[in-house]
């Protein structure tokens, strides 16, 4: 569906503001960004720089106070929240800083759910999902809860779930900033495998220049600004 020239994710002209105890906070001023098929952009910045609020922008979750995203080829704009999750659903992985898997499901269900939520039959689902946590090292840890794992078994696990519906781009806010150096490696290496196994575009925010120097491009968030950066 997704003509290789066409970038899979776009925003131009973006802005967010904030009214915070009746003061206006300007997060993002006219922010521009294009990224193409298994293109892979960092986002680096201060902390209250705005890299979660972006990110938060493009996929979806939050809507701009001006401007416009484009996922997919769709502006985001004219579709209904149940829209944009659906295409959300088909077109983006999400992983965050803490694993925000679900305590009452298994692995093995954890990792399917996107897959479900999409429809796909629940053996499908659950056969899909038994591959990737092969290849994610976690095959004996199927059917234990996220509370029995260890931090980085469960990110692990979030990093399986967001690739496990292949999607053409996965939005990463900090993955591995809770991590001891060590862990944080190891889950690094098994995103990064996967991710270029599928061909996945990828816009990870990091407070972490030498994770930020192992992509395509990096971008500084300042003053609300998006800048070239090299590191
Ligand atoms: N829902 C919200 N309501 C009010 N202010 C917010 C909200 N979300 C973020 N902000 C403000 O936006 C700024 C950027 O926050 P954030 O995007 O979380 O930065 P970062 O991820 O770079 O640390 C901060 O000043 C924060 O207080
Ligand atoms: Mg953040």
């Amino acid at each position: 569906m997704n003509n290789p020239t066409n970038p899979i994710l776009a925003c131009s002209g973006l802005y967010k503001s904030f009214t915070e105890a009746g003061t206006l906070v300007q997060v993002l001023n006219d922010i521009n960004l294009t990224v193409a098929a298994g293109e892979t952009i960092a986002i680096v910045g201060a902390s209250g720089s705005g890299k979660s609020t972006f990110l938060h922008l493009l996929g979806g979750l939050d809507r701009p106070t001006q401007g416009s995203v484009q996922l997919c080829g769709q502006p985001l704009a004219g579709l209904s929240e149940k829209a944009i999750g659906a295409l959300r659903n088909r077109s983006l992985g999400f992983i965050y800083q803490f694993h925000h898997l679900l305590p009452e499901f298994t692995v093995l269900e954890n990792v399917a759910m996107p897959l479900l939520i999409r429809g796909e039959s629940h053996t499908s689902a659950l056969s899909d999902a038994s591959q990737l946590l092969e290849k994610a090292g976690l095959r004996t840890r199927e059917h234990h809860k996220p509370g029995e794992l260890s931090g980085g078994e469960r990110q692990r696990t979030a990093v399986a779930r967001a690739l496990v519906g292949q999607p053409d781009c996965i939005l990463a806010d900090e993955p591995t900033g809770n991590l001891d150096y060590e862990t944080a490696n190891s889950v690094q290496e098994l995103f990064f495998t996967l991710n270029s196994e599928f061909g996945t575009s990828l816009v990870m925010a990091t407070h972490d220049l030498g994770l930020a120097r192992k992509l395509d491009h990096t971008y500084k968030l300042a003053n609300g600004t998006l800048q070239n950066c090299s590191v």
